[in-house]
């Protein structure tokens, strides 16, 4: 929920986009249809799409989960660098954004390697877990409804195997952590999720100001 990185400056953001970022011809088209959207701002920024792609591609990432789907961004830096034979399993509470998705999915001619579901992401997820799924994920990215966050990460603790990791935007929620007259739900579940990342012991952890803050955990 950052068109770009909160910490820059406009100027500064646009230097940074053009040197950071090595979007596809669908990547660019995707960008710029969502940006025309009234609620544009909710598209990844490309420079964490591109670090997002980077992570999965340095882990040889095969299978993948993406809680927030929207207009198909990140699903698309994701899949863009699966295998052929790679999946990522895409989920979205609604559909209603799955045109702009589905122009550039096709593009990139990625579709095949896309499993959307529609629901949820507690169901989607506890459904995978029901299916005998456990441990054979290996990437996840975060980036839904904030209150549940921690959930989902939970559950991709069990979804991911070893060495796995799990990725979670919006960790500054547009700065108002670490602002102590803001306690709204979202930002005292982000603070919450922070204090609780670092002192887990069952990840490696790093924090990024990146976008608006993306959240790296490594399953030991
Ligand atoms: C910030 S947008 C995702 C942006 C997207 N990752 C991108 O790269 O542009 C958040 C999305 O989360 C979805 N969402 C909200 N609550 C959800 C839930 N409980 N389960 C699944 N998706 C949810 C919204 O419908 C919305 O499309």
């Amino acid at each position: 929920m950052a068109n770009h990185t909160r910490q820059l400056n406009p100027s500064m953001n646009r230097w940074y986009q053009t040197h950071a970022c090595r979007p596809s011809v669908a990547m660019q088209q995707l960008c710029s249809n969502t940006l025309e959207l009234e609620d544009g701002e909710m598209l990844t920024s490309p420079e964490q799409l591109q670090f997002l792609a980077f992570l999965a591609a340095s882990i040889g990432a095969k299978k993948a989960i993406e809680i927030g789907v929207y207009t198909g961004a990140s699903t698309l830096a994701i899949a863009e660098v699966l295998p052929e034979n790679g999946t990522i399993v895409a989920c979205d509470t609604t559909d209603k954004n799955i045109n702009v998705a589905s122009i550039a999915w096709n593009e990139a001619n990625v579709e095949h390697k896309i499993d959307l579901k529609i629901a949820p992401a507690l169901i989607t997820l506890q459904a995978l877990i029901d299916e005998g799924e456990k441990n054979t994920f290996d990437f996840m990215y975060i980036d839904a409804d904030k209150a549940n966050s921690k959930n989902y990460y939970e559950f991709g603790l069990q979804l991911l195997s070893s060495g796995g990791i799990i990725t979670i935007d919006n960790m500054f929620y547009g700065g108002q952590v670490a602002d102590d007259s803001c306690n709204d739900e979202n930002t005292i579940a982000t603070r919450e999720l922070a204090a609780f990342l670092i002192a887990d012991d069952r990840v490696d952890y790093s924090l990024l100001p990146i976008g608006d803050g993306l959240a790296i955990a490594r399953i030991l």
